[in-house]
């Protein structure tokens, strides 16, 4: 038997997530035995990490009638702690449950996209037991993963969910704060309204050009703090704002990977090599006001009278 929930090391808590509804069941032991045959293994074994397994577990709650509790599910975690993974495991868990599904992710970029599609996750999956279930189309602009039952994982460009005809029953926008503006959600809506279908919005912390994710959070840690178990969840980690952001002992307090998939060393190593902002949005999912002290401080005023010196402060 493999254990798919190792618990005997307490792992970080999110410092932000919606509370867990117990008796609603969810989908998290298909999604951790899908990461096990897709080959993943950490120091605590083959499959997911506790936090990924907590975080599927809360995102795909059912409701009595078999719906998922919630449409759309946010999730803010530091660069490198296994987001994507956990991505990859998710979609293929709901394609194998049911003949027909339709899938839409997309990255940064299509083309970040398409390179993990057909360079990453193809190869995973050609490697392992779900071989004869998936065939990989790599005609561009329909590129996908086509499984046996019908199911497909495809990309989504631009204004399009290419491929997918009228339905899709999971969207997934990972690295959420290269968005913009909400064009991809908008391209995915219409398609997903008649469905039992879920959003995914993943992505480290943004900068200020990241207003469609930065939104997504404000909302989610709102009703994260007021318990709502209804429509969206949320899950965040992230550096607490006063806590020294370059301490091993925050690293530890917060980052739910650090000693499994990614050691202080090599998050030493990006310390040492990246701009201190930088490393406190990517490694911290601290936003600019925090993770740049200094630069959104200067009112409008004053803005302008250093623009225009002859204007009056
Ligand atoms: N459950 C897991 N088992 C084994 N390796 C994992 C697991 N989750 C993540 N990893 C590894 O950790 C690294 C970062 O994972 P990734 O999902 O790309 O992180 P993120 O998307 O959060 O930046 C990758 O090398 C990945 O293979
Ligand atoms: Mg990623």
């Amino acid at each position: 038997m493999v254990s798919l929930r190792p618990s005997s090391r307490s792992s970080p808590a999110p410092r932000f997530a919606t509370p867990a509804t117990p008796g609603r069941p969810n989908l998290a032991g298909a999604i951790g035995r899908t990461a096990v045959l897709l080959g993943f293994e950490t120091p605590l074994g083959p499959g997911l990490m506790p936090w990924q397994h907590d975080l599927n577990a809360l995102a795909t709650e059912l409701l009595p009638d078999g719906r998922f509790a919630y449409r759309q599910v946010v999730l803010e975690v530091m660069r490198q702690q296994g987001k994507t993974v956990d991505l990859l495991s998710m979609m293929v868990a709901r394609a194998l449950r049911r003949a027909g599904t339709q899938i839409a992710y997309t990255a940064q970029t299509r083309l970040d996209a398409r390179k993990r599609l057909l360079d990453s996750w193809w190869p995973r999956i050609e490697r392992s037991k779900l071989r004869p279930y998936v065939r990989p189309r790599r005609g561009s602009g329909s590129e996908a993963l086509v499984f046996s039952n019908g199911s497909m994982l495809g990309l989504v460009s631009g204004t399009e969910t290419s491929g997918h005809g009228d339905s899709l029953d999971l969207g997934v926008i990972d690295e959420a704060w290269a968005q913009t503006d909400d064009h991809i959600e908008q391209a995915m809506r219409p398609a997903m309204m008649t469905r039992d279908a879920q959003l995914w919005i993943v992505s480290a912390a943004g900068t200020g050009k990241s207003t469609y994710f930065r939104g997504k959070v404000e909302d989610g840690r709102a009703r994260a703090e007021m318990g709502l178990t209804d429509t969206g969840c949320y899950v965040g980690y992230s550096f607490a704002d006063d806590e020294d952001p370059a301490d091993p002992v925050t690293w530890r307090r917060r980052m739910p990977a650090l000693g499994l998939t990614v050691t202080e060393e090599t998050v030493r190593a990006d310390l040492d090599l990246m701009d201190f902002a930088e490393f406190r949005r990517a490694y911290g999912c601290q936003w600019p006001e925090v993770a740049k002290p200094g630069w959104q401080v200067i009112g409008q005023d004053a803005w302008g009278a250093a623009a225009n010196p002859q204007a009056r402060l």
